[in-house]
């Protein structure tokens, strides 16, 4: 099942992510976030780790590729960025597969790197600009939980 949502604003991103927050809240995913480079990848997971109520600062996992936020719920906030991913085989250092197995909410930015390691029950969901600077689109693919 796949819906497009508008979003206008930084605001109306905040109110997305706790949206989909209230989904999640209490059980594991993985959300394949798809798009391109400044289309709201990070700050969306910004907005939903403050929803799910991670009070740290969320900072793009850039260069660690992987940062972990304990949720006040239990379980944990995974945070993928596999941008500078070196290759399939650098998945295992990163123990992107006992992530993937955690029953964790695992947010993953750039999920095309890890190939087809994407378990094909995550739900993807794709960022795209707007008409206006601040405007996005954010199309859902795939059950929420
Ligand atoms: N509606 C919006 N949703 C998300 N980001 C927005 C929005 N409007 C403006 N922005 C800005 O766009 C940029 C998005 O960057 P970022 O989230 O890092 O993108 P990505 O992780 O996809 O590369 C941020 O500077 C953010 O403040
Ligand atoms: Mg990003």
């Amino acid at each position: 099942m796949k819906k497009d949502f508008a979003i206008n604003g930084l605001e109306a991103m905040r109110d997305f992510a706790a949206g989909i927050a209230t989904h999640l809240a209490g059980h594991g995913a993985v959300l394949a976030l798809e798009g391109d480079l400044g289309s709201g990848k990070t700050t969306f997971t910004q907005a939903l780790a403050l929803a799910l109520g991670v009070r740290r600062p969320v900072t793009s996992p850039t260069f660690t590729l992987v940062c972990e936020y304990p949720l006040p719920g239990g379980g944990r906030l995974v945070h993928m960025d596999l941008y500078r991913l070196g290759g399939e085989s650098d998945l295992d250092s990163l123990g992107f597969h006992e992530y993937l197995q955690s029953g964790d909410i695992v947010c993953i930015e750039w999920p095309d790197r890890a190939g087809d390691e994407i378990p094909p029950d995550a739900i993807r969901m794709h960022f795209a600009h707007g008409a206006s600077e601040d405007s996005r689109t954010v199309t859902v693919d795939g059950p929420l939980p």
